[in-house]
């Protein structure tokens, strides 16, 4: 069966947006509004997997929430022709992800690397919610029957999974979804869109290390509201080796710091890193990373002023979220019922 294409994707309201989200996500939700319907959400339910202590207590989560819907605007997201809102004001997710609780089974979930990654060592004290983040993250994609789900690199085990859970619904419940008239497959099997220089931009103090929130030094990553000082000082203070920047793309093998900053470059510039190459190849890091302090603070500069405009008026981001959250609930809960009746749930 043919599937309505669909674009969803959501970022978690955690605080720190930086660069990795920026390339790696939210810059392609904007470009992927020119050719798809799409939907974009905060994710706030999957902000409290993580202890309250690292998620802030409730003041930061609602400014945090404000704050990614902020971001999204800021970038170039149209709220009017597609969607944007966040994942607590539409209950379905709550509800499929239940269902998914029973469909997916320990093994798969024992095998995700971010639980691992994020509950570390001690295991035994993660939230019930930490290990089933994944089967939530499946109900978001699934609840709106999305057909692409663009991400950086590090999502890429949850589509997966996603599409696991997708495989194992139809399966289970096939007859009962021919039955109700949905033919041969109610759920799609998503397709991941990983593509481009930046699908995994990594720290400044370490290359080997992804780009992230929770690492405890600021000038590891580039935030969204940085200014053009703070940008320019990162990027000069970048961990790099004493190499000139190769002139093919080749010599960026074993160069993690050197292929990050030329992916960063590229992602900003809308080239590839090739392109990059032809007109660096030779040049000195000094000399390149002053070419990118330009194109950063020229790219990133006005996102950080707009989202900082834009969360000084909470009420009227609220409003765009309430309004997002309306449009998402009318799709929402035409899938439950849907589900419901193919699981054997009665319903009014
Ligand atoms: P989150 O909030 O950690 O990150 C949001 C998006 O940013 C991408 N990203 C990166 N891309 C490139 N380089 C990096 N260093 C980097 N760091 C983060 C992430 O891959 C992501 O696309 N589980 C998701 C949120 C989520 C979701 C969903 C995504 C919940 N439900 C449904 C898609 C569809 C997460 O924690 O992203």
């Amino acid at each position: 069966m043919a599937f309505k294409e669909r674009v969803f994707s959501g970022v978690q309201p955690t605080g720190n947006l930086h660069l990795g989200n920026y390339l790696g996500a939210i810059k392609r939700f904007v470009e992927l509004q020119a050719n798809y319907d799409c939907i974009y959400c905060v994710v706030d339910m999957h902000a409290i997997t993580v202890p309250l202590s690292v998620w802030g207590g409730p003041a930061e989560l609602t400014r945090n929430i404000r704050e990614v819907a902020a971001a999204f605007i800021a970038c170039g997201v149209d709220p009017k022709r597609h969607i944007v809102f966040n994942q607590s004001q539409v209950s379905g997710h709550a509800e499929l992800a239940w269902v998914f609780n029973c469909v997916a089974r320990l093994g798969w979930l024992n095998r995700m690397t971010q639980f691992k990654d994020k509950a570390g060592k001690d295991r035994e004290n993660a939230s019930v919610g930490l290990y089933a983040y994944p089967n939530l993250m499946a109900a978001d994609i699934l609840l709106y029957r999305a057909t692409h789900v663009p991400v950086g690199e590090d999502q890429k085990q949850h589509v997966e999974l996603t599409r696991d859970i997708a495989q194992k619904f139809n399966n289970d419940f096939h007859e009962s979804i021919h039955q109700h008239g949905h033919g041969e497959a109610f759920f799609p099997l998503t397709e991941p869109l990983i593509q481009g220089p930046a699908t995994r931009i990594m720290s400044f103090r370490d290359g080997t290390k992804k780009m992230s929130k929770s690492d405890p030094s600021d000038y590891s990553r580039i935030n969204l509201t940085d200014d053009a000082d703070a940008i320019a000082q990162k990027i000069r203070k970048a961990k790099t080796d004493p190499e000139p920047l190769p002139s093919e793309q080749a010599g960026l093998t074993k160069r993690p710091e050197a292929d990050n900053l030329v992916g960063i470059y590229a992602a900003l510039a809308d080239i590839t890193k090739g392109d990059v190459l032809k007109d660096f190849g030779g040049s000195q890091f000094s000399a390149f990373k002053g070419a990118l302090v330009d194109l950063a603070v020229a790219k990133l500069g006005p996102i950080g002023a707009e989202m900082k405009r834009l969360v000084r008026d909470p009420t009227a981001i609220d409003a765009v979220l309430v309004d997002g959250a309306d449009r998402a609930r009318t799709i929402a809960d035409e899938t439950m019922k849907a589900v419901k009746d193919i699981v054997g749930f009665v319903r009014r």
